[in-house]
């Protein structure tokens, strides 16, 4: 007979966002209140249960205070460095601590486990647990919004929005001192949230990973409004993940080893400023992105989120992600989502939209609906010398 379910553990893993504490939040609600089962928080993501003593939280209902809802980041904190099976030791080593992990999940007595996290987190998770053959059911976040399979994940609607304040607050200063603004926002390979909040924001330039650019169709775009329109100043937002005209991609190393996109502001800044004689500035919106209150939306996604994986637990439906489409809550196979990173289409209503706009996103073929070549394909590839390495 089938042990049934009463105590589950939840875990966030990967890049932190706004609106995790709201999924923990509806987890741990249905969990408890519907289902009458015990609910643990763990701590630092895999780290929690590969760790002795273990680390984790009791979520009972007194637990939660009311804010949590409201508040950013997560409360169980999580991590996003050191893959479990090849995991960097302090002397130096690798060593596979999936062991650990699966050990972990039976000390604490778990019956089943809820991941929220990204693409990465959902693979990584994913075969860890298939390795001690725990139910697993995952919950898409990311402020990138590259999860497959589903139309939005937790935290790009916030992210999204802060970007677009980001362009609101740039204009004025621009227009005040007639300067083009270049904005360099994160979204690791994807181009998701520059293309979204650009065209909320009133961007007229729109670079993104997915579709190759070239300099002379930036400063012919930012002359065209300069001069041809006479606005006087011009916004750009450059995702992070765009290479330079040359192909190469820029990055920024930080103490123990890390590598991250970062740069192609500063590269942009300067070439734009050289090409069309404008005065430039450039911000780097960075960690901004992923902070402050959710958003309505994704306080709303979260909750829906957390029900729906809860009755998936309660169904033994496992090995399953919820997702968002059409206006209702799904579940999809695992396994269709943790092929990789999802690239911005770039056929898509979109980007049709900011070409409708006059907005330069890039260089497209003869047929204007189609991109070229080299555009980015539904699934994002990563350069084996490329910045910013595969991460949970
Ligand atoms: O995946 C989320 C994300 O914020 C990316 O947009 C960004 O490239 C990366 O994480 C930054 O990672 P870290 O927090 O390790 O600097």
């Amino acid at each position: 007979m089938t042990k049934p379910i009463k105590r589950i553990g939840v875990l966030t893993s990967g890049g932190d966002c706004a609106g995790l504490n709201a999924v923990i939040r509806a987890v741990a609600y249905r969990a408890i209140r519907t289902y009458g089962w015990e609910v643990f928080g763990i701590v630092d993501g895999t780290m929690g249960l590969m760790n002795r003593p273990l680390q984790y939280r009791m979520l009972d209902l007194h637990f939660f205070n009311g804010n949590h809802l409201r508040e950013g980041g997560t409360m169980l904190g999580t991590t996003n460095k050191g893959d479990p099976f090849n995991f960097p030791m302090p002397d130096g080593s690798k060593r596979d601590r999936s062991p650990d992990f699966v050990e972990g999940v039976k000390l604490l007595g778990l019956d089943a486990l809820v991941v929220i996290g990204g693409d990465g987190s959902m693979r990584i998770v994913s075969k860890l647990c298939a390795t001690g053959n725990i139910g697993m059911v995952g919950v898409p976040k990311t402020i990138d919004n590259d999860v497959h399979c589903t139309d939005t994940s937790v935290g790009f609607s916030t992210a999204a929005n802060v970007v677009t304040e980001a362009l609101d607050r740039l204009q004025p200063t621009a227009a005040s001192h007639h300067r083009v603004m270049i904005l360099e926002v994160m979204g690791r390979d994807a181009g998701h949230i520059a293309l979204n909040a650009g065209i909320a924001g009133g961007a007229d330039v729109i670079l993104v990973p997915e579709v190759p650019y070239t300099l002379e169709g930036v400063a012919d775009k930012i002359k065209e409004v300069l001069h041809g329109e006479g606005r006087s100043h011009a916004l750009v937002v450059v995702a992070e993940g765009c290479k330079t005209a040359e192909g190469s991609t820029p990055s920024v190393s930080y103490s123990g080893g890390q590598t991250r996109y970062g740069g192609i502001g500063h590269y942009l800044t300067e070439q734009i400023a050289a090409l069309t004689g404008a005065e430039t500035r450039v911000t780097i919106l960075g960690h901004v992105q992923r902070g402050g209150i959710p958003s309505m939306h994704d306080r709303l996604l979260a909750s829906a989120f957390g029900v729906h994986a809860v009755d998936l637990v309660a169904q033994r439906r496992f090995g399953r992600m919820v997702a968002w489409r059409d206006r209702s809550v799904i579940d999809v196979p695992l396994d269709n989502v943790t092929i990789g990173a999802r690239a911005l289409d770039p056929h898509g209503a979109l980007v049709h939209t900011a070409r409708g706009l006059g907005i330069y996103c890039g260089e497209f073929g003869e047929d204007l609906e189609s991109p070229a070549e080299c555009c980015g394909p539904a699934v994002v590839t990563r350069d084996a010398d490329a910045a910013g390495p595969e991460t949970i």
